[in-house]
């Protein structure tokens, strides 16, 4: 079985005492899903939050990190210092990253090696502009992110890897894809990972959506079979509504 998972992503939301105060709401909401539930607070929380859920089924998650081990990398934080402090989950490949701040395929491809070779699990995200929506060419996009930044590696390393379909046009913007236009996109990713690492890395990949997943969305984009859960911006800010997602299951 897949696993579901829900992950909010803080984004550059929320300083102590802010995090403080969500984190003690959502430790005070009934799960009623089987879901795996994870929060990615900014940097310089990260310690405060794994404390605060570290006896808790909440995972704390990093929203980014560097390929390096250390050295003059000014501003920048390795995957051991995101280990150090409890973390061993990080996105990767977040489109705002991408697009503010340069990240392309290739870089990204030596943050998934310096991740895994540190034992990390990684949220990888992708997901086509609307530009490449308008001309038909998701499934093209969304396929050369998917191999520029991870076909060079071998199968068992997706055992620690999680996917993220996240339509550039939809975070943020209160547009979500339609549940159809998830599944169809899902269902072409699992395709893609079982042509180049067969079936059984495919069925057992979870693929999340994101994309203004919202509480009066989110149970029908769940229901769709190839969506294993969500990646959840603004919503992932209110513990009402995250976890009217987390339960949506
Ligand atoms: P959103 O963000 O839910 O606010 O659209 C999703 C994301 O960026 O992961």
């Amino acid at each position: 079985m897949r696993k579901q998972i829900v992950a909010g992503n803080w984004k550059m939301n929320n300083d102590l005492s802010q995090t403080e105060s969500l984190i003690s709401e959502l430790t005070n909401k009934k799960q009623t899903s089987n879901a795996e539930v994870m929060i990615a607070p900014t940097f310089t929380n990260l310690y405060k939050a794994f404390e605060a859920l570290r006896e808790t089924s909440i995972e704390v998650i990093a929203q980014n990190m560097h390929f390096a081990e250390n050295g003059a990398y000014t501003g920048e934080i390795s995957a051991s210092m995101l280990k150090s402090v409890g973390v061993n989950t990080v996105i990767l490949g977040h489109s705002e990253r991408r697009e503010y701040f340069n990240e392309t395929d290739e870089l990204l491809a030596k943050k998934v090696d310096a991740a895994l070779e540190n034992q990390m699990r990684i949220i990888f995200c992708f997901g086509e502009v609307l530009a490449d929506r308008k001309s038909g060419n998701q499934e093209k996009v969304v396929e050369s992110q998917i191999k520029n930044a991870l076909f060079h590696l071998d199968a068992a390393a997706f055992k620690n890897i999680v996917l993220a379909y996240e339509p550039v046009w939809a975070i943020g913007t209160g547009e979500t894809a339609s549940p159809e236009q998830a599944q169809d996109m899902h269902a072409f990713i699992r395709k893609t990972l079982a042509n180049k690492y067969g079936k059984d890395v495919a069925n057992n990949m979870s693929i999340l959506y994101g994309g203004s997943v919202k509480p009066n969305n989110a149970k029908e984009i769940f229901s769709k079979p190839d969506v294993d859960g969500g990646l959840i911006g603004g919503a992932a800010l209110n513990a009402d509504d995250f976890f009217a997602i987390v339960n949506a299951f």
